[in-house]
């Protein structure tokens, strides 16, 4: 973190580097450090293992960016979302944008704990208990916001209203790809009302008009400029959406076989059932029909 501060020498002549170190700010005493601003006690204080485990620290370290990158990529598509619901596309995509490579942060994450072997996990497998990346509220709520929804992941919850109320909000709101699809609707395109008024709470299926418009947008690019290059953002979303749930199924596989999860589900097998899932049927089924 650096750049223009208040009262600081910008302006004065570089120094040699030897000299540089020693005209940095040093006294903190009443000014704001990079520590205090950050609150780095405070994240570091999150840090706390339940066993002397080598690797439990690596464990926590990984959850605890996985879960910073996915608090970023909830705040980027609530507010991508709120000037989609005004009909703007620009500022929007710059922020998918944003959520795509966060999402690529997410899934290099993996590369790290990948070293953790079994033997590794076993050593504090049992400090966590009933724990999983299954009570991630974060994660729910990028889920429900791309349109992924299943009001039982809501049970987890139940106990703690603030994380709670979000994720019911984000149940019966539209999605990311209702309010593409209502856009191509305020476009002039013909999309039927059972779409536009659906029952939220379930995740959308293949409708064929709908198809049928993002064919119109594919197939006239030059036209539909901006539809055309959302639609593309959200595949990319998608794509990484799917990576990460790869890759995480992948390291799964390695570190517990097919033991059951600590949330309570088959392990394996239940996160191996969510590769099928499909964010939006109708871009993926575009290319089929092109
Ligand atoms: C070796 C490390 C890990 C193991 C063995 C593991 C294992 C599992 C298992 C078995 C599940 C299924 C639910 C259950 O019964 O627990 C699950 C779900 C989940 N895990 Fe992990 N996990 C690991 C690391 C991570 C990390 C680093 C994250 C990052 C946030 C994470 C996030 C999630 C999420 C979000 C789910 C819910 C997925 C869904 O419902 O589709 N996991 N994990």
């Amino acid at each position: 973190m650096s750049g223009g501060t208040q009262g600081g020498p910008e302006d004065a002549p570089a120094p040699g580097a030897e000299h540089a170190a020693e005209q940095a700010y040093s006294d903190f005493r009443k000014n704001l450090s990079y520590g205090d601003y950050l609150r780095l006690d405070d994240l570091r204080a999150a840090h706390q293992p339940i066993t002397d485990a080598h690797d439990e620290h690596l464990f926590i370290a990984i959850h605890h960016v996985s879960e910073v990158w996915l608090d970023l990529i909830v705040r980027e598509l609530l507010a991508a979302m709120a000037l989609l619901e005004r009909g703007i596309t620009d500022a929007p995509l710059k922020m998918l944008t944003r959520v795509v490579r966060a999402q690529e942060q997410l899934t290099n994450a993996w590369e790290v704990l990948k070293t953790m072997t079994p033997a590794d996990y076993l050593q504090f497998r049992h400090a966590f208990g009933q724990a999983s990346g299954f009570q991630s509220q974060s994660y729910r709520m990028v889920e429900f916001l791309l349109g992924n929804r299943n009001p039982t992941m809501l049970r987890p919850h139940a106990h703690r209203p603030d994380l709670h109320g979000p994720l019911v909000e984000a149940l019966h709101g539209p999605s990311v790809y209702d309010l593409a699809l209502r856009l191509l609707s305020e476009r002039g395109f013909a999309i039927p009302d059972e779409v536009l008024q659906r029952d939220r709470t379930q995740k959308p299926e293949l409708n064929e008009a709908v198809l049928q418009a993002w064919l119109e947008v594919y197939r006239n690019t030059e036209a539909y400029w901006d539809l055309y290059a959302l639609a593309e953002k959200l595949v990319d979303v998608e794509d990484n959406f799917r990576r990460w749930r790869f890759n995480h199924l992948t390291t799964v596989s390695r570190t517990i076989g097919m033991k059951r999860g600590s949330g309570g589900t088959s392990g394996v097998g239940y996160l191996r059932s969510a590769l099928d899932h499909v964010l939006f049927p109708e871009l993926w089924e575009v290319r089929t029909r092109l």
